[in-house]
């Protein structure tokens, strides 16, 4: 099989430059929010927590289209690019922490500006090139922000979580569908190919 150049931008990254977003993963919340209904009918009362939101094109997806209403906390271990942003993260509608989502402050600081209607976390390990190693990072990862969904998201609010195949997700599915009335997940188009990686959706927090 012909080996993929990540160096090359492909479809989706000059679709992001084109669109100015500062990362191909924006397209894959894009089809998250198509394929599921995450987002509440009405944005005025909105409020949205993206985990691992950097360099921050999911975030600015979500501000675009707030178009100033609703609220939106995003986190990340290292700042938002401001390079496409045009002074959306300096709006009053957006909080930032920079800080590790597993810390007990961090969560209470973004639990306190909830409870969401809508928790998205795109959060994933620095890649180790182990496979084992790095599938139990991600799925570490995507069970502390089910506790995000068990503490700070509002009763029939929803949640998209990346998690890396393999290892013990089937436990992490079955966690899902006892806290949401569906759990389901889903591989967007835009994900690379050959990533391992997948979302699961969770709907209506019970
Ligand atoms: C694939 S990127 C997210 C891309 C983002 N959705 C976007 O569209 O711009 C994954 C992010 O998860 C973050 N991350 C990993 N572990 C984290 C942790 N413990 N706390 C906060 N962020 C974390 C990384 O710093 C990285 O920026």
């Amino acid at each position: 099989m012909a080996k993929v150049d990540y160096t090359k931008p492909d479809f989706w990254a000059l679709k992001a430059q084109k669109e100015r977003y500062p990362a191909r993963s924006v397209y894959k919340l894009a089809e998250l929010t198509e394929k599921f209904p995450l987002l509440p009918r009405d944005l005025h009362t909105c409020k949205v927590l993206d985990l691992g939101a950097a360099p921050g094109s999911w975030s600015l997806f979500l501000l675009r289209k707030f178009k100033g209403r609703g609220f939106l906390a995003s986190a990340d271990l290292v700042p938002l690019s401001r390079r496409d942003d045009q002074g959306l993260f300096d709006g009053k509608n957006f909080f930032f922490l920079q800080g590790d989502l597993t810390l007990a402050e961090n969560r209470d600081a973004l639990t306190t500006k909830g409870p969401y209607n809508l928790l998205i976390s795109d959060a994933a390990p620095a890649t180790s090139g182990n496979r084992s190693v790095d599938t139990l990072r991600s799925l570490a990862l995507a069970e502390e922000v089910l506790r995000y969904a068990e503490t700070a998201l509002a009763g029939g609010g929803n949640m998209a979580v990346k998690v890396f195949q393999g290892g013990d997700t089937a436990a992490l599915l079955k966690r899902i569908r006892e806290l949401f009335k569906t759990g389901k997940s889903f591989k967007p188009e835009a994900c690379r190919p050959g990533s391992f990686e997948t979302y699961y959706v969770g709907l209506e927090k019970k």
